[in-house]
């Protein structure tokens, strides 16, 4: 990926950050980067999950998925890191057969959901790397029960992803399912490039191989020094526009296959870097379609924010019919791409104009290589940056939080305290 953040550097038409700053911080990117290179190197959790491109079995994989060969849809059950990378690649890349994910519990979308769908040519695809979130165990649970209510045999359908221990790990032995292994010292929204997130790929026939390869040739660009590296670059501008009153990061892709790449990004972001009172707000947006909503916020609204773009140099096309109306001679000679092109460039002008920082990501094109490199690359960006703010990146105490007190409710314990309310009723 390449990154660009002449947009995001102060000058006369915007506050963002002076040079002469970033110089200065690159020295502290060079320690960083010694750092991450030790915890690489010794597989410290979370730290090893940058080893997986060159750790990650995909040979194991595709054992592991071949029963589940010619199944038309793969229903993966999870939530959070152990969904959204594996959405991200099933929703960016090309799949033979329909991807579906079961991550909430809103009973209507999880029995519309089983019922439309056709369970017999169905896989599962359990995931958790705790074995313990409550979400995912229900759900799989009342996943099992409808292949059960229709006579299809569940077991062997499904396919389990988990660690070591936990109640996922006790029922996919006691049922005797086939299970792929969390890797060691790699965390949930770090794992899709894990069997985690490339397990429901490789289902539908994706070249997970690429994924990887294009994941390593991003990581061969780790060097010392933000000038060097595009997810440092990243990293660092994120990190020092934060500190300049930037609280916002919105991840804007100009390609819809991108819109859950967008989602995955702000989950990595916020659960990594939200801590001990620091960290961006992640905000999740796609263009062109939130130029008609959210751009006049951006350009009008607080200069509080860093937006980030991302898009391909390249990808398919598809010419705009000639029409015989006065006015549309604009479009003439265009391409529905060529429109899209432009509304970037405009948008991206626009933002610049009034000084709003704004940073440019490019891919060669949205495919396997490239989408396996923009993953490793922002993982390596939030790495970087997690080590500027000096916090612990890769564990997520408020969410475990959350997850003990949803536990202890069910169990009927008196978990949270009485709250005040103010309720407003309409008469
Ligand atoms: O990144 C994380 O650690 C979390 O988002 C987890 O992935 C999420 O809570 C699901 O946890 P588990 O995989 O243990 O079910």
């Amino acid at each position: 990926m390449d990154v660009d953040i002449g947009n995001a550097l102060a000058s006369a038409a915007s506050p963002g950050v002076p040079r002469s700053y970033l110089d200065r911080l690159d020295a502290r990117v060079a320690d960083a980067h010694e750092r991450i290179e030790r915890g690489m190197a010794d597989g410290e959790f979370g730290y090893a999950a940058l080893n997986l491109p060159e750790r990650v079995d995909t040979g194991a994989i595709r054992d592991a998925v071949a029963p589940l060969d010619g199944a038309e849809a793969v229903l993966t059950v999870g939530i959070g890191g152990s969904a959204l990378g594996a959405a991200t690649l099933t929703d960016a890349l090309d799949t033979e057969g329909e991807a579906y994910y079961l991550d909430n519990v809103d009973p209507a979308q999880v029995s519309d959901l089983l019922d439309d769908l056709d369970l017999e040519s169905t896989a599962v695809n359990v995931v958790s790397r705790s074995g313990t979130t409550a979400e995912t165990l229900a759900n799989f649970l009342v996943v099992r029960d409808a292949y059960e209510a229709r006579d299809v045999d569940w077991t062997e359908r499904t396919l389990v992803t988990t660690g070591e221990s936990g109640n996922l790990r006790d029922l996919a032995d006691e049922h005797d399912l086939p299970v792929l292994p969390v890797p060691e010292g790699v965390p949930g929204r770090f794992s899709a490039l894990s069997t985690v997130g490339l397990a429901p790929a490789a289902i539908l026939g994706v070249d997970v191989e690429t994924v990887v390869e294009g994941a390593r040739r991003e990581r061969e660009s780790l060097a010392g020094s933000l000038y060097e590296t595009p997810a440092y670059a990243y990293g660092a501008i994120a990190y020092a526009l934060d500190a300049r009153g930037a609280n916002a990061n919105v991840a804007m892709p100009y390609h819809e296959s991108l819109e859950t790449y967008a989602e995955w990004y702000a989950q990595l972001h916020a659960e990594s870097l939200g801590k001990d009172g620091l960290g961006q707000t992640p905000v999740r947006a796609l263009g062109a379609t939130d130029q008609h909503s959210q751009l006049q916020l951006y350009r009008a609204g607080p200069n509080d924010k860093l937006v980030t773009f991302v898009r391909a140099r390249d990808g398919p096309d598809v010419p705009i019919p000639e029409a015989d109306l006065d006015g549309l001679d604009y479009l003439a000679d265009s391409t529905l791409g060529g429109l899209r092109d432009a509304e970037f460039e405009a948008t991206e002008a626009s933002l610049a104009d009034v000084g709003l920082p704004n940073v440019r990501v490019t891919i060669d094109r949205v495919d396997a290589a490239s989408v396996g490199g923009l993953l490793y690359g922002m993982e390596a960006a939030v790495v970087l940056a997690g080590e500027l703010y000096d916090v612990e990146t890769f564990t997520q105490p408020a969410v475990e939080w959350g997850k003990e007190v949803a536990r202890d409710l069910l169990r009927g314990a008196d978990a949270l305290d009485e709250k005040e309310t103010l309720r407003v009723t309409r008469e």
